[in-house]
């Protein structure tokens, strides 16, 4: 039986970890029908059947994929509730659930009561949040008293958290996630041919063939777009060299925010934080190099772990677990309590 569960609710995808680690991933996405001329629409489907049944045919019949997010912030009830209870009946049996939800640091109160009230009716019983770097560094496997620069970027955000010796010295949320990647993209393919592709072809040709450091693999891929001038559909072939050079605006941005960040960390944290460096997670870390580019832009130390895009979830359920059930956890001082717990489970793990 699951009672206790993490679940990062990004505006891409929401996945949850259980106390073994199982990951559920869904999309953060519904196929939604509007009718024609009454003001008033239908949630066909959500998740994995939407972003499937969506891609096929947008617009054709006047449905829509709709993400409940805009602007990193949560504006569609309906959907984002349907998109919870869609991934909680993935668990099977529940009781009392327990969640620790991933949250953007510049999520407001009201909207912290807001989305607890969505889990609420979905089944879960009680929530409590927690910054998602923060729940990203647990999530990779490190102490959360470890000090680090943990940078999580999202498909629209990059979150960056300064952590520590079990404090966490700052939170910034940077307006450049993987979208900002795939309009790269797309705006390349426009310019160089003509030709329109949809923001969905345009993430497959980043993730298979996107690369901003050396040593990917030559690749290829067929895709299908419309002439800009004709509207006529026309297929092609992209590889690896045609979009060299292409994230190069996008990464400016994202490498500018975490420099930013580390500018901000206090001389006396220095040492302790670059010995340990940068954690590297969300699933745009994913993107072919990032890791080695943004290792030798700012000559830091970057870490990507394995399962990079899962690590919050994973944080998430082992922060559950560690906090007691009692404990009163707040967003701000989460990182020492369980700093505390993980600690105090170590000692006793270790002196058996
Ligand atoms: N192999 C890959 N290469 C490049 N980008 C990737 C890869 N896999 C996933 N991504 C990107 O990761 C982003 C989704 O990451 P995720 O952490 O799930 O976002 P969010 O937390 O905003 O829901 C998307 O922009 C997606 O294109
Ligand atoms: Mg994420």
């Amino acid at each position: 039986m699951v009672t206790k569960i993490g679940l990062d609710l990004g505006y891409a995808n929401i996945t949850i970890s259980d106390s073994i680690a199982e990951i559920y991933r869904e999309p953060s996405v519904a196929l939604v029908y509007k009718e024609p001329k009454a003001d008033q629409r239908r949630i066909i489907c959500v998740g994995s059947e939407a972003m499937v049944r969506g891609s096929e045919g947008i617009g054709a019949d006047g449905s829509l994929l709709v993400r409940p997010f805009k602007n990193g912030i949560l504006f569609d009830h309906q959907i984002t509730k349907e998109i919870i209870q869609r991934a909680l009946a993935a668990l099977g049996e529940v009781d009392k659930l327990r969640c620790a939800v991933g949250v953007p640091s510049d999520f407001s109160p009201k909207q912290e009561k807001e989305l607890f009230g969505m889990l609420t009716a979905a089944g879960v019983e009680t929530a409590f949040s927690v910054a998602r770097p923060v729940a990203a560094v647990i999530g990779a496997g490190y102490s959360p008293a470890m000090s680090v620069i943990s940078v999580n970027i999202g498909a629209l955000s990059t979150e960056i958290a300064i952590m520590h010796r079990g404090e966490v010295l700052s939170l910034t949320t940077a307006p450049v996630g993987g979208e900002d990647f795939d309009r790269a993209v797309k705006e390349h393919i426009l310019e160089q041919g003509e030709v329109n592709v949809s923001l969905i072809v345009a993430r497959a040709i980043k993730e298979r063939l996107g690369a901003v450091w050396k040593g990917r693999a030559n690749d290829s891929l067929d895709i299908e777009g419309t002439l800009s001038l004709t509207g006529n559909k026309l297929k092609m072939n992209v590889t690896t060299e045609d979009i060299v050079g292409v994230f190069e605006k996008p990464l400016e941005r994202l490498i500018g925010a975490v420099h930013a960040a580390v500018l901000a960390i206090p001389p006396s944290a220095v040492e302790d934080i670059f010995k340990n460096g940068i954690v590297l997670t969300g699933g745009g870390a994913e993107l072919y190099g990032i890791d080695v580019l943004m290792s030798r832009v700012l000559g830091i130390s970057v870490t990507k772990p394995d399962g990079a895009m899962d690590c919050v979830a994973k944080g998430l359920s082992r922060i559950n677990a560690f906090v007691s059930p009692r404990a009163k956890v707040g967003n701000k001082n989460i990182t020492a309590q369980v700093a505390k717990y993980y600690e105090t489970s170590k000692n006793t793990r270790g002196s058996k």
